[in-house]
């Protein structure tokens, strides 16, 4: 799916987000599983991730980001018509976790509901929220992507075990004069699923012994998250008329620092456009994206006026760009 946005402007006009506490080096993880500091970092780039506290859920990661988010856009939760949450490790299968959330928030007059497309599922969700606000059917949208997906390892699966952390971040959608999202490009590839599953975490059968945890082909899973971070950048920049030297900030999604310099160097980013986080996050899955754009907002990268390029992908397969006009006044550091 490809398109430039039509009907009316849409923006973000709110961010938050929020990590668990609890930092866990790669040297926490050497003392678990086989493995090293050195080894982590050289394949991936990852330094440390946050893992949630036993008591916590996704919702409970989900509320502070969404609160932020709100207070930035000068909102409460009553405010807000559509609730979406983007993630594969919802508190339940049901209710939905944007249930829960909608009510802790107070939106008693929003549609509430889970989205998931693996890490791809923020940029599914931003681009059916903008669609639904654009389209006049919601008038303001909280869109939050996260997971909790230090419940869903193999705490003795090493080539799994370093790749992931947990977080959440949330975005408000509202109606702009001008600038916000200009188009999306959205795709899945079913056959490429099995490379990146959580058997027995559904209806399907599986074999005595199988736990519920996620499996993942790490071979193939990198060469096709090489390649569609490239051609789904390109696909929606062509689609909306722009090109590489237009965009101001990049924000890939942030599972390994290896994919991220790969479609760096292909598409042609200078280092300083390109947002990077892994190191400290690990691969949060649909929280990457959100966590990403909230340090870029930090550091004061995120301006009104700049142009702002998204990609997510994973399970699925899935992936998804975003390119839009940033129109929220910076919250950075350098302000
Ligand atoms: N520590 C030490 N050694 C390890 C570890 C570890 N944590 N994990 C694997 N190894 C070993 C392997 O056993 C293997 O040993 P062998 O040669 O004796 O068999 C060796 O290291 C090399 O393993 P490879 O799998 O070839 O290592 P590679 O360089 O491909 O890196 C990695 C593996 C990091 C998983 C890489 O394939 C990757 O990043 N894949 C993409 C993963 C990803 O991004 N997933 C998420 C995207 S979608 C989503 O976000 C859900």
């Amino acid at each position: 799916m490809i398109g430039r946005t039509t009907g009316r402007p849409v923006s973000i006009t709110g961010l938050g987000s929020y990590a668990p506490e609890r930092v866990l080096s790669n040297d926490d993880l050497a003392r678990i599983v086989d493995t090293s500091d050195e080894w982590i970092i050289e394949r991936t780039g990852i330094r440390e991730r946050r893992i949630a506290a036993e008591s916590e859920a996704m919702s409970d990661l989900a509320l502070p980001a969404a609160r932020q988010a709100l207070a930035r856009a000068g909102l409460t939760g009553r405010d807000i018509d559509l609730v979406i949450v983007a993630t594969v490790t919802a508190d339940m299968a049901f209710p939905a976790t944007a249930a829960l959330l909608s009510d802790q928030l107070g939106s008693t007059e929003a549609a509430a509901y889970d989205l998931s497309a693996g890490c791809t599922g923020f940029m599914y969700a931003l681009a059916q929220g903008q669609a639904m606000v654009s389209s006049g059917l919601a008038e303001r949208a909280l869109v939050v992507g996260g997971d909790v997906l230090s419940r869903i390892l193999d705490w003795t699966d090493r080539s799994t075990l370093v790749l992931f952390g947990d977080g959440a971040g949330a975005v408000v959608l509202e109606p702009v004069e001008e600038g916000g999202f200009l188009g999306f490009e959205l795709g899945a590839d079913g056959a490429g699923g099995r490379d990146l599953t959580l058997p027995g975490s559904g209806s399907r059968a599986v074999e005595p012994g199988q736990h519920e945890f996620l499996t993942m082909n790490g071979r193939e899973v990198f060469k096709f998250a090489t390649r569609v971070l490239v051609s789904s950048a390109e696909a929606v920049l062509e689609a909306c008329g722009k090109t590489v030297a237009d965009v101001d900030v990049y924000v890939p999604h942030q599972a390994n620092v290896r994919i991220i310099d790969h479609a760096v160097r292909k598409l042609g980013f200078p280092d300083e456009k390109v947002v990077v986080n892994v190191d400290r996050y690990g691969n949060t899955s649909s929280g990457s994206i959100p966590l990403a754009l909230a340090d870029a907002d930090l550091d004061g990268r995120l301006r009104a006026g700049r142009l702002v390029l998204m990609t997510g992908m994973g399970a699925g397969l899935t992936w998804g760009s975003a390119l839009m006009e940033w129109t929220l006044d910076t919250n950075g550091a350098s302000q």
